[in-house]
């Protein structure tokens, strides 16, 4: 396998992935992306040209899919609508992209024969109560809330159909929510973190309990690379490093690494359907495939990305203003 083809290589976890690849290995990335409002090519700056192809398309292309999907040796599919509040309040692009723009990629996948990985999120399973001793695991029954969860759970039901049915070559992971560098200001970690640059106070959705299971976007890179190059075909792997933290803990712990008194933030109005809380069990990721995680220190981790955002604040600046004033339509 010496190239990849990268759908969403210009998003948050897509331009960390290629970051990654062009460092840990020899092969060749071709990026395909549409550069939708969440898409910045500034995130591929300073790459090596001669390894990295950059194509804007969309994935709903089916003939600049096949295309792309022949040239290349495997493919592995980022490229989504991401984020759960836009999915409540326009839900359609989350239906052409989710459903349709993976069904373009399968189809080519499976004309050429060629390797699939398809990246997916812990959010297909639905949420836990607080309390609930259990995980979520690769058995757990699919039980998505949001339009943008119901759209990722299809696609990857779309991927099992076609593993079964066509053969298709492809692995499937879930991970949990992912913090790092280049993610857009509309997230959770990123709207804070310039909000208080900007002088303005963190924002929590309802009563700040809501648990997320943090991972640093290069274990999640670690992971995918782990699963391309020795997963077993039609198998999915949940991707999570036990990193569980409250909306809360995660807010107060940005205000005290950024100077400022850690109860400085507002309760705002919560998100509808907000899923209470994901947990990831990885073991199977770990023992069948041997991969651990590096980043375990969530503060540190906290740590550097606010001085990522401080150091580079050309690359988030142009997205503010619009993304706040969107939130403030909405009460958030
Ligand atoms: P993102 O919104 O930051 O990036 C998405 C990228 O896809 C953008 O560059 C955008 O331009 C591109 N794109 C959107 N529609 C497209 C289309 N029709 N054709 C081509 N390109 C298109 O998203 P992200 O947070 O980096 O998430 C990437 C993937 O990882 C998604 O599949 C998401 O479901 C999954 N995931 C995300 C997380 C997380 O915490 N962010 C966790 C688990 C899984
Ligand atoms: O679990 C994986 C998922 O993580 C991915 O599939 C999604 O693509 C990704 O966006 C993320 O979804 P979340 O909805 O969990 O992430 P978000 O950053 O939007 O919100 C994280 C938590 O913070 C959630 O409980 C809502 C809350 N929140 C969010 C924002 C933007 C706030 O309290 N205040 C905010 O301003």
């Amino acid at each position: 396998m010496q190239r990849l083809l990268v759908t969403g290589g210009a998003g948050f976890i897509g331009s960390n992935f290629v970051h990654y690849i062009l460092e840990h290995t020899n092969f060749h990335v071709t990026v395909l992306d549409k550069l939708t409002y969440a898409g910045n090519r500034e995130s591929l700056k300073h790459l090596d040209g001669e390894r990295l192809t950059f194509v804007q398309g969309d994935i709903t292309d089916a003939v600049l899919v096949a295309e792309l999907v022949r040239a290349t040796d495997a493919t592995v599919h980022y490229a989504a609508e991401s984020h759960n509040d836009n999915s409540l309040h326009d839900p359609r692009p989350f239906l052409d992209t989710n459903i349709i723009g993976t069904y373009t990629l399968i189809e080519a996948a499976r004309r050429y024969a060629k390797r699939y990985h398809h990246i997916s999120t812990d959010e297909v399973y639905g949420d836990l109560e607080l309390d609930d001793p259990e995980r979520f695991t690769e058995n757990t029954p699919y039980n998505p809330s949001s339009p943008y969860s119901s759209t990722k759970a299809g696609s990857d039901l779309l991927v099992r159909a076609w593993v079964r049915s066509f053969g298709l070559q492809a692995t499937i992971s879930n991970c949990s929510n992912n913090y790092g560098p280049y993610q857009h200001v509309e997230k959770f970690i990123p709207r804070q973190i310039t909000n208080v640059i900007d002088g303005i106070r963190p924002k929590l959705y309802g009563n700040g309990q809501n648990v997320r299971d943090w991972i640093h976007a290069n274990d999640h890179s670690s992971a995918v690379l782990a699963i391309l190059e020795k997963g077993s075909i039609g198998e999915t792997y949940l991707i999570g490093a036990d990193g569980e933290k409250n909306n809360k803990e995660v807010v107060e712990l940005i205000l005290t690494h950024m100077g400022l008194p850690s109860d400085a933030y507002d309760h705002v109005i919560d998100r509808a359907g907000h899923d209470l809380r994901y947990a990831i069990d990885s073991t199977k990721l770990q023992t069948e495939l041997g991969w651990t995680a590096q980043f375990s220190n969530f503060d540190a981790g906290i740590e550097d990305t606010i001085m990522w955002y401080c150091d580079n604040e050309s690359w988030w600046r142009p997205q503010k203003a619009e993304t706040e004033e969107k939130y403030k339509e909405q009460g958030q």
